[in-house]
């Protein structure tokens, strides 16, 4: 990610009030704030008399367009993490600041208005409804979007054909393989095009190739400018991504970058 590039909407220009004076446009200078802030965040669930830490101390920087893998033992808060970035779930302590803004505690309403606006989810187990058509299971994602149902159809097709599967439009999940399904899931995530995609394990429930394809279409996902934060348990499909969060009992142990595909991002 190019700090400077002009862009990045979270730049804060620092003119030349500060500098006591007139400054050239090119000499300006520019403050980045990343895209998301994690700042000491702990989550403790209570169940009963029973107390578990989940997360502990977390502070992590998400920049616009990065591709983070998130790895770890099963158990270590890999999917509290995530559904705490995508909204899903509140924090006990710390401050989460979402395009430089503290949502930590904000009310539900304005949670869900954020998560609708900005933020696409795709799980291990595709979480499809299985009553509903491939098709309206994609245009569920729409229903909270003030859109005509004509431009809904339109984007659930154009969605339905990036990801090959507009032949199995009037179809039933069940009918479908798990690669299929999990297309489906992905086109669901996609088509209200948000600027952050959450995968918790998505190639978790399938073969090898279904499982590359995945990667591949996550990849061109993030070409494209989306930004990806990925929990997965594959050291090959982990090294897709630029950067690397590993996990161990709700702390963050290692951080690290992944040169060749920050070399491949960049490219
Ligand atoms: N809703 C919940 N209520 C109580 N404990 C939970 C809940 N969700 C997760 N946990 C606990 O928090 C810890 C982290 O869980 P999780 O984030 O699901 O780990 P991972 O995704 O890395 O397997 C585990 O000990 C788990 O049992
Ligand atoms: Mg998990």
């Amino acid at each position: 990610m190019n700090a400077m590039s002009p862009h990045h909407e979270n730049v804060t220009e620092i003119d030349a009030r500060l500098s006591g004076g007139y400054v050239p446009a090119e000499r300006k200078f520019y403050f980045v704030k990343p895209m998301l802030r994690l700042e000491e965040i702990t989550k403790i669930y209570h169940s009963g008399e029973v107390e578990t830490t989940a997360l502990e101390g977390i502070t992590l920087n998400i920049d616009r367009g990065e591709f983070i893998a998130v790895m770890g033992p099963s158990g270590c808060g890999k999917s509290t993490l995530l559904n705490i970035i995508g909204l899903l779930d509140s924090t006990t302590s710390g401050s989460y600041y979402f395009n430089g803004s503290n949502v930590a505690g904000a009310s539900e309403a304005k949670l869900a208005n954020i998560r609708k606006e900005n933020i696409g989810f795709i799980f291990q187990s595709f979480n499809l409804i299985h009553e509903l058509t491939v098709a309206e299971n994609v245009e569920i994602a729409l229903l909270y979007h003030k859109m005509s149902a004509k431009e809904r159809r339109a984007r659930v097709h154009e969605v339905l054909e990036r990801m090959g599967i507009t032949h199995r439009a009037d179809h039933r999940p069940s009918q479908l393989s798990g690669g299929q399904q999990q297309r489906v899931a992905i086109a669901r995530a996609l088509v209200s095009q948000p600027k952050i995609i959450l995968a918790d394990e998505p190639t978790g429930n399938l073969d090898s190739i279904h499982g590359d394809e995945v990667m591949q279409m996550l990849t061109e996902l993030n070409h494209d400018g989306a930004t990806i934060i990925m929990v997965t348990h594959s050291t090959r499909h982990a090294s897709y991504a630029q950067r690397i969060v590993n996990l161990f009992d709700g702390h963050i142990v290692t951080e690290s970058t992944n040169r060749r595909a920050e070399a491949f991002a960049d490219a």
